[in-house]
């Protein structure tokens, strides 16, 4: 699909993407290209770092990649360093690297549960420490009147409960409070900007094929009217924005992006049966209020 914004809102940008070579983190590394970004992808698996980088360069988009782990100081540290090396600078770090699994809490291992959390929570923490110094206004190869960017990649299932996911819930509620944090001390201190994008279930990723697996036949959404799946153009977009200037004064916001599918409820009554029935009960709430016996009346 078409973008909305000029292809050059983020011209001159370096951008750093930790998970940039698959799903959602390819596709914001790829239109943070198209928008005039030089990308630098981080990933744990070298064939898939390689392809994402040449798909890359095929349209024209100044790529480098670089394995790494998040969970690894001394990868976040040299992938930064690296990609500085490479760009002469950097203005954006996006966090997409994420691990999941469905299992239920009392099936997940203390070290199942800690694997998680050391990829999204402190691999996220880790990217931004390692970061801080090439984002800060005035940091290397950086103009001295603003400060980089930080965009964290979250989700929505922690907003109420969710079923075998305690770990990722978890892990994203501690992503969030690393954004609002983040946001307050290093916007104030730096004038870096962190936000995040909380992503509903998004088509082709391993996200959404390991949550719903096609295994179970699952019918549970049948009855959410907001429900349906979000394309990882949605998220890309958002990231532009965010990135851009037109979101400069946006910080310290995790941007819901699901449809408002985390806001669905089942339907307790058809809407033609709430007229009649609300009518109903006003009538005869009006002839008998509540708690005054009818002898009184
Ligand atoms: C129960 C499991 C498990 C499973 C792993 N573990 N898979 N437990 N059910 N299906 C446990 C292991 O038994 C082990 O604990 C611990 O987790 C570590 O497992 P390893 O295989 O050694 O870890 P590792 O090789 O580092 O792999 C990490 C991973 C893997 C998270 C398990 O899935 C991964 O690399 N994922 C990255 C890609 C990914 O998942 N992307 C999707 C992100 S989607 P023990 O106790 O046995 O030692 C996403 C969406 C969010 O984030 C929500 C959107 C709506």
């Amino acid at each position: 699909m078409e973008s909305p914004f000029k292809a050059d809102v983020l011209k001159g940008k370096v951008a750093l993407l930790t998970g940039g070579g698959s799903g959602i983190g390819f596709e914001i590394s790829t239109e943070f290209g198209k928008h005039g970004a030089s990308i630098a992808i981080m990933g744990r698996r070298k064939n898939v770092v390689d392809e994402a980088v040449s798909a890359l360069k095929s349209a024209g988009i100044p790529a480098v990649g670089f394995e790494g782990d998040v969970r690894r100081q001394e990868d976040a540290e040299r992938v930064v360093e690296a990609t500085v090396k490479h760009f002469g600078k950097l203005d954006i770090l996006v966090n997409a690297a994420a691990g999941n699994f469905l299992v239920s809490a009392e099936d997940l291992s203390p070290n199942g549960f800690k694997t998680v959390m050391d990829i999204d929570s402190v691999g996220t923490f880790t990217m931004c420490h390692e970061a801080l110094k090439y984002l800060k206004k005035g940091g290397p190869g950086r103009n001295s009147s603003t400060g980089g960017f930080i965009l964290n990649i979250s989700a929505t299932l922690h907003y109420t409960a969710s079923w075998y996911q305690i770990h990722v819930s978890a892990a994203k509620a501690a992503v969030d409070a690393l954004t609002r944090n983040l946001a307050l001390e290093w916007g104030t201190d730096y004038d870096i900007r962190v936000n995040g994008i909380a992503p509903g279930p998004i088509g082709e990723t391993t996200g959404l094929s390991k949550l719903m697996p096609q295994e179970i036949n699952n019918t549970a959404t049948d009855h959410l009217p907001l429900y349906n799946v979000g394309e990882k153009w949605d998220i890309a977009m958002a990231a532009v924005y965010l990135a851009s200037n037109a979101g400069k004064y946006i910080n310290g916001t995790t941007m819901i992006i699901d449809g408002g599918l985390w806001l669905s409820k089942p339907r307790q009554l058809p809407k033609e049966a709430v007229k009649q029935v609300s009518r109903t009960v006003e009538k005869r709430s009006r002839a008998a209020p509540a708690g005054v016996p009818t002898s009184k009346l």
